[in-house]
């Protein structure tokens, strides 16, 4: 039987991966985030235990046929003091996991900092004092070293916009501060800084072995007022793009720091419409049930909004002309029909995109497993895999929307 549905094929040597970071799976950290209690009472003390089960994730990642990985590597495990050399035993993990991926032909993209710190920065100020950052390109500059035969994809800081606003405007994350908008500036000037310095020691670091990649991951979310006509709804929206996006891109991509980056790691998951100032969104605490009522499409945390990627991805190509990795997407439920729609929703999108132009590389899906999602604890569902905490091994198991993944993973269609 002729089907009359057409495959959207994407381009050759497209990264069809998933992405996690260190403290939402790895457990057994102490940073920032060892001591602090989510809403649903939970601690990632442990989280997933990937610290230990990686073998069990790449074997996981294997199953899905995968061709690449995203991943944090975590500052705190690997320097424990100001400018010491790096944890031998620690960076042995590491490398262990390295050569499994490559063993199963998975190219590692390797996150430098995804929200957390050590100790001895947070007792310093962490990101709101400028000394972090020859701190920060100290650790970059040794690790780069250790691991330039194994990594060219670096991905220096994940979304500096998110750990800005919600550790020092929204008092979310470690350490908890308000509308502290001045610390919320230094912050993201201090990334900037950073993420330039960084990147000129990964090319300085690897004069052997493949060209490296170099960018950080945006979080792009889409602000707009629930009442077009609505001067509060339209101003509050204005403030969030200005801030979060226009502001953060300026800081790290603006004029000659454009060059510090060889490509954009965009990570998506949709839009925040406001009305009356609220944040008309499940992660802001409106119930589903409600934005239902509205008309709103939403996961757990976010407005649904696939033609968005069209538009960031026409922008960015506009205004950068440099290559993307779609860095993270995915969607919290634990209704798996509702995640498929999407999935299929946004790589529609991203389909269009790259037709119409746009030179996007790759795609990594959030999350691999079910995992600590930050103040939220374990209440947010976007693994492909479940990870079932009733038993003291942890074990993994597919979800429904594994299988789908594989099959465009195994196809590099849609
Ligand atoms: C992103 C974060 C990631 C995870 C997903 C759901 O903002 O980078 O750690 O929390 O959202």
């Amino acid at each position: 039987m002729m089907s009359n549905q057409t495959t959207l094929k994407f381009p050759e040597n497209f990264l069809w991966g998933t992405a996690t970071s260190p403290t939402q799976i790895e457990g057994h950290i102490e940073n920032e985030w060892t001591d602090f209690t989510a809403v649903d009472g939970s601690h990632c003390r442990i989280a997933c235990d990937s610290y230990h089960l990686y073998p069990e994730d790449i074997a996981c990642m294997t199953s899905l046929g995968v061709n690449a990985y995203r991943f944090g590597i975590e500052w705190s495990r690997l320097q424990s003091a100001p400018y010491a050399p790096l944890d031998q035993t620690e960076l042995a993990r590491y490398i262990d996991m390295l050569d499994r991926l490559r063993a199963e032909g998975i190219t590692p993209m390797v996150v430098l900092h995804h929200f957390s710190n050590p100790p001895w920065i947070n007792e310093a100020g962490a990101w709101t004092n400028p000394a972090t950052i020859p701190a920060f390109v100290d650790y970059v500059r040794q690790l780069v070293a250790a691991l330039k035969e194994r990594v060219h994809l670096w991905n220096t800081f994940n979304e500096p916009d998110t750990y800005a606003c919600v550790a020092y405007l929204l008092g979310g994350f470690p350490p908890q501060r308000k509308c502290q908008l001045g610390e919320f500036r230094k912050v993201i000037k201090n990334m900037a800084q950073a993420h330039v310095l960084a990147s000129c020691v990964i090319f300085q670091e690897s004069d052997t072995g493949r060209k490296p990649e170099v960018g950080i991951s945006k979080n792009w979310t889409f602000f707009h007022a629930y009442k077009k006509y609505s001067p509060w709804d339209r101003i509050t929206s204005f403030i969030c793009h200005y801030t979060f996006n226009k502001f953060v891109l300026d800081a790290f991509l603006g004029g000659s720091r454009r060059r510090a980056s060889t490509y954009i790691g965009l990570n998506y998951y949709g839009r925040m419409r406001f009305h009356h100032f609220h944040a008309m969104v499940p992660a802001s605490g409106m119930p589903l049930k409600r934005l239902k009522d509205f008309g709103f499409v939403c996961d757990d945390m976010v407005e649904r909004y696939p033609e968005g990627l069209e538009k960031i991805l026409a922008y960015l190509n506009r205004k950068f002309h440099l290559p993307v990795y779609i860095t993270e997407h995915g969607a919290a439920s634990i209704d798996e029909c509702f995640r498929e729609r999407d999935l299929r929703d946004n790589l529609s999108a991203l389909h269009r995109s790259i037709a119409a132009g746009a030179n996007v590389r790759g795609f990594f899906y959030w999350s691999l497993l079910d995992n600590f999602e930050w103040q939220f604890g374990y209440t947010k569902k976007f693994g492909l895999f479940a990870v079932d905490d009733t038993d003291p091994s942890l074990p993994r198991s597919p979800k429904p929307l594994a299988a789908v993944y594989a099959q465009i993973c195994r196809d590099s269609a849609l």
